[in-house]
């Protein structure tokens, strides 16, 4: 390892800030052994805030309908042969009764940009979940809505928003997404998230076509400045009726190497081992907790809706995704030395 590497290494460390060209060299040496080097004090450091506990969370995928047409994503406007579907209250209610009944204590709402959604119906279930459920955290992943909508979610109950920034590069950004949308708003979002009083998630693609060292060294620099609470990183993985569906997928490694250096740079983040990651490798989940992840977020959906929110292709959603499987998510956490923890997990300060 070279002696420069090392220094950088240290400082992020001591000071937990590193300029742009520092972060990109870390990235350029990516190897076995600075991977080891990195992970090793990655968890080092997690482990003296939060042990060897794994948060887990309950995925519910309440929409698949979505306004935008991001090119990289399955569920965008323009894919015809998507199938459909939106979830009623009832349904989302279930499953977070099936959800508590398994011993989640978060549930995340997540889908698509779905105007069906709007904030009298979200404040609607956002009230029946915490009635029902006074112990638990609701998180939101529903994109980009307007300040007020944001105000009125938090009002109603929700603790926790996710919304990845998906690249911290304008023109990267803009040639990920059509014209209509916007990286300064999704910025602002993030920005508004926050003051509103959320527990803040970003996070973007790792291998997303165009990216290279700059710009992830802007995803690191973007995610040191935000101080995100929770930070969702998974590697890029084509979905054939997009315009990238010929594109190249990301990597599990510079994934899990990059989930060591984010652990380093914060290390109170909430941060998920991915099923982007879980999908490209049957081993991802414990790979990705090895490298400093501390959150999995296993699938409540409805089973009869699951293979529709394929935001990309061979999506896992059975096996350990499946929050009906906690048992079995227990024992391979157990494997390798971690415990699945049934706690609201909030970020510790
Ligand atoms: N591969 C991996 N991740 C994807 N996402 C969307 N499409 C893909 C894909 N093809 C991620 C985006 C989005 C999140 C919900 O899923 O980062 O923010």
């Amino acid at each position: 390892m070279k002696a420069e590497f090392i220094a950088v290494v240290n400082k992020l460390e001591e000071g937990r800030s590193l300029d742009k060209k520092e972060y990109r060299l870390l990235i350029e040496s990516a190897c076995d052994e600075t991977f080891d080097f990195i992970r090793e004090k990655a968890i080092k450091v997690r482990g003296k805030i939060y042990g060897r506990g794994v948060y887990i969370r309950g995925l519910i995928e309440i929409s698949n309908i979505c306004k935008n047409n991001c090119l990289y994503c399955g569920i965008r406007k323009d894919n015809g042969l998507c199938q459909r579907y939106r979830l009623s209250d009832e349904e989302i209610l279930l499953c977070c009764k099936e959800g508590y009944d398994l011993g989640f204590r978060t549930f995340v709402l997540q889908g698509g940009e779905d105007p069906f959604f709007t904030d009298d119906r979200l404040c609607g279930i956002i009230g029946q979940i915490k009635s029902r459920f006074s112990n638990c955290a609701v998180t939101l992943s529903l994109g980009e809505r307007s300040t007020e909508s944001y105000e009125r979610l938090f009002k109603a109950g929700a603790d926790r928003y996710l919304l990845r920034h998906e690249t911290a590069d304008k023109s990267h950004y803009e040639r990920l997404h059509p014209s209509d949308m916007s990286f300064e708003n999704r910025i602002k979002c993030l920005y508004e998230l926050k003051s509103i009083g959320y527990q803040v998630g970003c996070g973007f693609m790792v291998g997303s076509p165009y990216q290279n060292s700059d710009t992830l060294a802007a995803d690191l620099k973007f995610i040191e400045t935000f101080e995100p609470d929770m930070c969702g990183i998974g590697p890029f993985i084509p979905h054939r009726d997009t315009p990238f569906g010929e594109m190249p997928a990301g990597s599990v490694f510079l994934t899990c190497y990059l989930l060591s250096i984010i652990r380093l740079i914060k290390p109170n983040i909430l941060l998920p081992a991915t099923t982007a990651l879980s999908t490209l490798d049957k081993n991802g989940r414990e790979k990705g907790i090895l490298s400093g992840a501390n959150v999995v977020m296993p699938n409540l959906s409805p089973e009869s809706v699951r293979g529709k929110y394929e935001l990309y292709n061979g999506k896992a959603h059975s096996g350990a995704e499946s929050a009906q499987l906690v048992k079995e998510l227990c024992r391979s956490m157990e494997k390798i030395g971690h415990s699945v923890l049934t706690e609201r997990g909030d970020i510790k300060k």
